[in-house]
């Protein structure tokens, strides 16, 4: 028997009805600088968010936006770093847009009020982080970047009168015309009147920025709004979901107990960039020997070494130590984290912080060429809910702000030549179902212990067989049932995806398959929906990292 998830959400025929140009879905970094950069050049573009206009990931970003900024620095020194990060699986021509093009887009973003951090002689104070051999972090209050970038997006946006958004509001489907293109979308908002309730929006595009799927697993720095929607609509849709299997783990996220659950406190890879390392239960030193960038080692390689540590010692944590960078440059540096650690009865300056490791960034999504185009007619995807080829295995820290801003500018240079005339959606023929909102928690339960950092075939087929009936049943409909169906529908391609590569790459770790294997699986897994079962095939590509490693 095989998973079958609903092929179009159930939803109430739409009560309202109106018209855009464009829609952009989410208000992170990505998708304010797709509309800001749309403004002027479409008719009407109207910006949905399923929370408030700051509730995505963008404000918790705490290190920062990477670029070839610094004295000496290059893109070409960035797209090595990137591509080592990648482990093989990136796009080449991606990763070059991303490095060339990405010094210009943080200049533009500073030219529209963001306030970045500078060093005592006026230049922009630059740090480091795992898997970079140069500082070029680029950073804000501290540690409070994407705050700070979130804050100067949507001053902007609320500045231009012609970008109407409407918060509240959850995208259910999309509607597509009897060409296959994109024409609409059904909506769901809560208390705008008469807005109140599901409705649809007549378009000509949508422009997909709503961010990742962190509440998939049981413990994630993704706020709670990271349900996976964009993917899961796109997905129903017919788009190509890519590279989904490749999910990081932060490796320092602090730990807050056995039972704790949702979004995590993350302590930002820049306190070990200024200098914090990592501790065993028995003082040890334990990222020495392991990789030469040692506590500075890619994420994936980071987390590796502290989940190894944890089973080898029976604990369910580490620690970092951070107190000999002293009260006053922690309370300069990062005012947030350290709030954050006190708030929890932790105190940097003269504890040892617990740290493990947990969800924080999908480095897969709906396929997308160089220009955010997904393979849908009129689908754009740009952000964490892409994939354009830019992360491959393992995203370099702070290169996903960089993505959201240069392949949003990217899409705002392609779209309006590409927008058709309005059309009709024709009649849908998928069947329509909701999953019980009461299946959450084994569902995350179920993909952190067998879907996690660590995974196995054993492991996974058990997985598929949990969701295959979870899967099943059937809900109310509703937001709650809403998300737990998108949630459930990417945990079993993401599941799909892992059992298929039987290799260890980057943040994809099989314990059956402990080695690399490049003449197997240099490449990706695409996934398409198919009667609601996800169906996944292999399109091998030459490895990317060759003779850089
Ligand atoms: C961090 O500050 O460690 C996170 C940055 C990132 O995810 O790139």
């Amino acid at each position: 028997m095989s998973i079958k998830v609903p092929e179009r959400l159930a939803a109430g025929a739409p009560g309202w009805s109106r018209e855009a140009d464009v829609v952009v879905i989410g208000t992170g970094i990505a998708g304010l600088t797709a509309a800001l950069r749309l403004r002027g050049q479409v008719g009407t573009i109207l910006v949905v968010t399923k929370d408030v206009l700051s509730a995505g990931s963008t404000q918790w970003a705490q290190g920062g936006i990477a670029a070839a900024l610094g004295p000496g620095d290059t893109p070409t020194e960035h797209e090595i770093d990137t591509l080592v990060a990648g482990a093989g699986a990136c796009d080449l021509e991606a990763v070059r847009i991303l490095v060339n093009e990405g010094p210009e887009a943080v200049r533009e973003l500073i030219s529209i009020g963001a306030n970045f951090d500078h060093a005592a002689g006026g230049e922009l104070s630059l740090t480091r982080e795992g898997g970079h051999h140069r500082d070029r972090i680029a950073h804000a209050g501290g540690d409070a970047t994407g705050a700070e970038i979130q804050r100067a997006l949507v001053a902007a946006i609320e500045a231009a009168e012609e970008i109407e958004v409407i918060q509240h509001a959850l995208a259910v489907d999309l509607q597509l015309d009897a060409a296959g293109t994109v024409c609409g979308l059904t909506l769901h908002v809560m208390g705008e009147g008469q807005r109140d309730g599901v409705g649809q929006v007549r378009c000509r595009a949508v422009v997909l920025a709503s961010g990742g799927l962190g509440q998939v697993f049981s413990q994630t720095t993704n706020p709670a709004v990271s349900t996976g929607d964009g993917m899961a609509l796109a997905l129903r849709a017919g788009a190509v979901l890519r590279d989904l299997e490749f999910v990081q783990f932060h490796p320092t996220v602090m730990y807050l107990g056995p039972d704790s659950m949702g979004q995590q406190p993350l302590i930002s890879e820049a306190v070990r960039g200024e200098g914090a390392f990592l501790v065993d239960d028995d003082g040890t030193r334990f990222m020495q020997g392991v990789h030469e960038l040692a506590d500075l080692a890619p994420r994936d390689v980071v987390a590796k070494a502290i989940t190894r540590r944890m089973h080898e010692q029976g604990k369910e944590h580490m620690w970092l130590d951070a107190r000999h960078l002293g009260r006053e440059f922690w309370e300069h540096r990062f005012p947030t984290i350290l709030a954050t650690a006190r708030r929890h009865g932790v105190d940097p300056v003269t504890d040892l912080i617990p740290v493990a490791p947990a969800c924080h960034y999908a480095s897969g999504g709906v396929a997308t060429d160089l220009w955010g185009r997904s393979t849908i007619p009129g689908l754009y995807a740009t952000g964490e809910a892409a994939c354009s080829g830019v992360h491959g295995a393992n995203r370099l820290a702070s290169n996903s702000l960089l993505e959201g801003l240069v392949f949003s500018r990217r899409i705002a240079q392609v779209l309006p030549g590409e927008l058709r005339p309005q059309t009709d959606p024709v009649a849908d023929p998928r069947t329509p179902g909701v999953i019980a909102a009461k299946v959450r928690p084994e569902m995350q339960a179920t993909m952190t212990e067998r879907v996690g950092v660590l995974r196995s075939a054993s492991g996974l087929a058990a997985a598929t067989e949990v969701l295959t009936d979870l899967a099943m049943t059937e809900g109310d409909e509703g937001t709650e049932s809403w998300e737990t169906t998108n949630l459930v529908s990417i945990s079993a391609a993401l599941a799909a995806s892992a059992a298929l590569r039987e290799e260890t790459r980057g943040t994809h770790w099989r314990e059956d398959f402990p080695e690399r294997d490049d003449a197997g699986f240099a490449g990706h897994f695409d996934v398409v929906l198919v009667s609601g079962t996800p169906v996944v095939t292999f399109h091998a590509a030459e490895a990317t990292d060759q003779g850089q490693v």
